[in-house]
């Protein structure tokens, strides 16, 4: 089907946006389904030992209160812990809430308390004495880093980074040398929904199943696993996510929890964690990173070295990838990476915004911002000296890759050539003005998805497929790819998603969404149209017999002939003419699938550049981010509206990763110290100035047949060191632990 560009390529308004704005989209914890109890979580108030006693009977004792759940009633569940694995678990043991007495992390969910209200459940959690018998811990992972070790297993697609060439040899060939060591403090997702889930008991063991969730099936996966419910008896909805960030990449206990409550009780049951307990679940981890670089006369690397330790559970081994892009941004024949992990009594971590590149490219950028200054170039220039044509890594060809047209238009945008290099030579009155950069690749990924697409009598076409939103937009590029592909206007097409009963498709996250359900909405319509063509050839209408597909279009609500566009049928009047009530068709996966399964001929990234200006206040060391051009390659664009926010969105984290996202861990207690909102600090609106997007020119007929790359993380890679960056031509302040904050100035 050739694609018209009525709406494709278009700026577009979110179609979900008045549902959202007007209150009528539902979130998890609003379907208020009759008799409803309500669940509130007990939490560990250690963070290693055992639990020896539950004094539920005072509990209990209150009129109003159901049951106290704990490991000492939770009936049989599943026996092996490969029921409790989630299509994105990591390698090792799932946790597996209310399992036993033993306690691995703080915070842990130890009971479930069940009232009639919430008010009550969370009084009577209150009062629930639980005695525990705590053993030492250890959380603090710059004490293990000699027992750190190199993951064997980890989550699905991890690959080990692989190292090139011979570093030792080229670090003796460079003429200039700059070593490093960067460290990150673990960050918490906080999104502005709280993890929740609603459980409808419709008797007999049905229920539907309203969860915060990134993917509707992979919740479903836990379910069906854990309690033996068949999939008919699991149906879980996800409409709207308040905010995903990967927090919603795993299914979080509270769905375990309601779902349990439900099936004992034989009730609705709706569990909602507050947001202190939104830390007690996975977070970007704690990351220590090592880089080492070094160049020749000519600023060209001889030599890149990327070492990451992170931190993961004692029952897990998560796995990013933190330094893999170190060996590929850039052209240098000797690469040597390493990645290790020190497992700690913490939660196991969990996939944030650009899991992984976020670490690494703050690392690797800031390394070559002193590299510039240590070979004497400008470091737009440095970068552009080592600008790799070809994956090195993989060893493939990019099958487009614009970033040098992101660094020009980045920099022709922001004004770069006017920079001095000199730290601390730029001024605005009394404020130091610094100016730094850097850029980003993050992964172009399309997986199998299934898609259905229903013409109704109306001329109504629904297209459905179980995906997840998480506030990407999209609700909005499907209908726009859909009405493009059908020849209809936008109000005649609605997308449906966030539903087990809808076809498979994949969870939302990796920025993999628009390529992998996008294309398949090209494919159902394509099939969908050859059916209304089969269908009109049933009809009395000559000009339509023995025509083929490639011989149609459709335009207007009308299929029509390509070569005599007066010969034209109404799409309506074709599923009339069916005499059923709608016109369907699916896309196969097959094809895709077999697709995974080849090795690949190119390598398919996302590209971005990133030029920040910072004013720092020399006495108070108090800094501004006063502008950012984000400049960024990520092939089609489909709806410049929703995709300019994702990078706004973007940009924003790394102001918050650069200045301000940190979770405190008091290691007396291994506890997180600053659980709210108040004090896990992001960015507000007075944080946040001017802000340019740009997206570079980049067609690529290689990547996916519609030519897309994905959003929702590149456009995040890159920024929070290039504030590091700037806050160091500004100052002359190196600051490499993340957040730089205030202390770390003056
Ligand atoms: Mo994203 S961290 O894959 O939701």
């Amino acid at each position: 089907m050739t694609l018209q560009t009525n709406y494709i390529g278009k700026p577009t308004s979110r179609v979900d946006g008045p549902a959202k704005v007007t209150g009528t989209a539902k979130y998890a914890a609003e379907y208020n389904v009759p008799n409803l109890l309500y669940g509130y979580v007990v939490s560990s108030t250690i963070t290693k030992g055992k639990i020896i006693k539950i004094d539920t009977a005072p509990v209990l004792a209150l009129p109003g209160v159901h049951q106290v759940f704990s490991h000492e009633n939770v009936p049989s569940l599943a026996l092996f812990d490969r029921s409790y694995k989630d299509m994105l678990a990591p390698g090792g043991s799932p946790f597996r809430p209310l399992h036993s007495a033993e306690i691995k992390y703080s915070q842990q969910p130890v009971a479930l308390v069940v009232a009639d209200t919430f008010e009550l459940a969370r009084y009577a959690a209150s009062i629930l004495r639980i005695e525990y018998e705590e053993v030492a811990f250890e959380t603090e992972l710059r004490k293990h880093l000699d027992d750190a070790y190199e993951p064997g297993r980890g989550k699905i697609g991890f690959q080990p980074p692989k190292s090139r060439g011979n570093f030792g040899k080229g670090w003796k060939e460079g003429v200039a040398h700059v070593e490093a060591q960067f460290s990150h403090h673990a960050q918490h997702h906080n999104p502005m929904e709280n993890f929740a889930t609603t459980v409808e008991w419709l008797g007999d063991k049905n229920l539907n199943i309203y969860d915060k969730t990134q993917g509707a099936f992979n919740s479903q996966q836990v379910v069906t696993g854990i309690f033996g419910l068949s999939k008919e008896q699991a149906r879980v909805i996800s409409k709207y996510t308040g905010g995903g960030f990967g927090s919603g990449l795993r299914p979080q206990y509270q769905l375990f929890l309601a779902v349990l409550a439900s099936l004992e009780l034989e009730r609705s049951v709706r569990v909602s964690l507050t947001r202190e307990q939104m830390f007690s679940f996975g977070h970007r981890p704690e990351t220590l990173q090592h880089v080492a670089l070094a160049t020749a006369a000519d600023g060209s690397l001889t030599s890149i070295n990327h070492v990451a330790v992170a931190e993961t559970s004692q029952f897990e081994d998560f796995t990013e990838n933190v330094v893999g892009w170190s060996g590929m941004l850039y052209d240098c024949k000797n690469v040597q990476l390493g990645y290790r992990l020190a497992k700690l009594d913490v939660y196991t971590p969990l996939d944030m915004r650009a899991p992984g590149a976020a670490l690494g490219s703050v690392a690797l950028e800031i390394a070559m911002d002193e590299m510039a200054y240590a070979a004497g170039l400008d470091p737009l220039e440095l970068r552009l000296r080592n600008y790799s044509d070809r994956d090195q890594a993989q060893d493939l060809p990019f099958s487009s890759k614009a970033l040098r047209k992101c660094y020009h238009e980045g920099a022709a945008k922001f004004g770069w050539e006017q920079r001095t290099a000199e730290p601390g030579s730029m001024r605005d009155g009394n404020l130091l003005v610094g100016w730094g950069m850097a850029g980003g690749v993050w992964d172009a990924t399309k997986l199998p998805a299934t898609v259905k697409a229903s013409l109704d009598a109306d001329g109504h076409l629904t297209v459905s497929s179980g995906t997840n939103e998480i506030g990407t937009g999209t609700y909005t590029i499907m209908t726009q790819i859909a009405a493009e592909s059908m020849g209809l206007p936008l109000e005649a097409v609605t997308f449906v998603l966030g539903d087990t009963t809808l076809p498979v498709s994949p969870l939302q996250g990796g920025s993999w969404t628009a390529a992998s359900v996008g294309n398949s909405v090209v494919e159902a319509c394509t099939k969908l149209g050859e059916a209304l063509l089969k269908q009109a050839q049933k009809m009395d209408n000559p000009a339509f017999s023995g025509v083929k597909i490639e011989e149609v279009e459709f335009a207007n609500g009308q299929m029509r002939l390509r070569a005599d566009a007066t010969q034209a049928i109404v799409l309506r009047d074709v599923v009339q003419a069916s005499g059923e009530p709608s016109i369907e068709a699916e896309n196969s996966t097959i094809m895709a699938k077999l697709e995974m399964l080849k090795p690949p001929k190119y390598s398919m990234h996302a590209h971005n550049a990133v030029f920040v200006e910072v004013k720092v206040d020399p006495d108070l060391m108090t800094v501004h981010v006063t502008r950012v051009v984000n400049a960024v390659a990520a092939g089609r664009i489909l709806n410049p509206k929703t995709a300019r926010s994702q990078v706004l969105g973007s940009v924003v984290w790394g102001l918050g990763m650069a200045l301000m996202e940190e979770s405190v861990m008091d290691h007396r207690f291994g506890r997180y110290m600053n659980k709210s909102l108040a004090e896990y600090h992001v960015p507000v609106n007075a944080d946040i100035h001017d802000i340019d997007v740009i997206f570079v020119s980049e067609e690529d007929d290689k990547v996916n047949p519609l030519g897309i790359k994905g959003l929702g993380e590149v456009g995040m890679l890159g920024v929070a060191a290039a504030v590091a960056n700037a806050i160091y031509h500004a100052t002359g302040k190196r600051v490499r632990d993340m957040p730089i904050t205030i202390d770390k100035l003056l």
